[in-house]
């Protein structure tokens, strides 16, 4: 069965790139077919000009592609801290060890922190993950995403089943990750504004295919997206 059709999108180095399009429109397809979860039946996919429509999900990973981790991937029993040194720790290859004693310095503790720093929880690092509200699980997840320092990190309705107080705490993070660590962002966005607020460009979806792909002002006016849209929620 095709899903998709001639989709064809080119994101750059440090952008951030926002897919949207209504429930089947194909959002969670490309996903797959970028990290690796599905094979195309056509087309090819490149990472940094090499092609990868063929590589596994962890031969990508190690080529710097990141998706981010779900909320139920978290150790709710193990602290914030624990949980993004594990991360650090498994991406750098190593043994993992929490238990480690700290005799000799760990560089995935120094990573780990930096990753804390920057998504804002660094003060609750010694909290269990399962005390943190949403917005902070969601943070931390950002946190596990970026300790790999990855080249493209791709983030999958990081604001779904969020209250509305909570998403520009949120929204404010990716961008800061995108602005602190030059990494390349693609994101599938439900919430307009939120898309329109944070989004270089907008890629729009519908049916499978590629409605546009422009800035947030240019794809606003689009005729074929307004016509598409009318009346639908996004
Ligand atoms: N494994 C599959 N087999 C058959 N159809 C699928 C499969 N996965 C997704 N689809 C269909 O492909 C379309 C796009 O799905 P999806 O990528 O999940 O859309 P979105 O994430 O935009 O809501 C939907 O019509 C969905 O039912
Ligand atoms: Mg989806």
């Amino acid at each position: 069965m095709r899903i998709l059709r001639e989709v064809s999108l080119q994101v750059r180095r440090g952008e951030i790139v926002a897919v949207l399009g209504p429930n089947g429109a194909g959002k969670t397809t490309l996903f797959n077919l970028l990290t690796g979860l599905r094979r195309p039946t056509e087309g090819a996919i490149l990472l940094e000009g090499r092609d990868v429509t063929r590589a596994p999900v962890w031969q990508r990973a190690r080529k710097g592609l990141a998706r981010s981790f779900q909320i139920t991937s978290l150790f709710p029993s193990l602290t914030v801290m624990e949980n993004v040194r594990l991360a650090a720790q498994a991406h750098r290859g190593g043994s993992l060890a929490l238990w480690r004693r700290v005799t000799r310095h760990d560089p995935a503790l120094d990573e780990a922190g930096r990753a804390l720093d920057l998504v804002g929880i660094a003060d609750r690092a010694d909290d269990l993950a399962a005390d943190l509200s949403h917005g902070g699980k969601r943070k931390l997840e950002v946190a596990l995403a970026i300790v790999g320092r990855p080249v493209v990190l791709l983030l999958d309705e990081p604001t779904a089943g969020m209250s509305a107080e909570d998403v520009p705490e949120v929204t404010e993070v990716i961008r800061k990750v995108r602005d602190t660590l030059g990494t390349t962002i693609v994101l599938v966005e439900h919430r307009m504004d939120v898309a329109v607020g944070l989004a270089d460009r907008m890629a729009v979806m519908h049916h499978g295919t590629l409605l546009a792909c422009d800035t947030p002002e240019r794809v606003m006016a689009d005729a074929e997206v307004q016509s598409a849209y009318l009346g639908e929620a996004l």
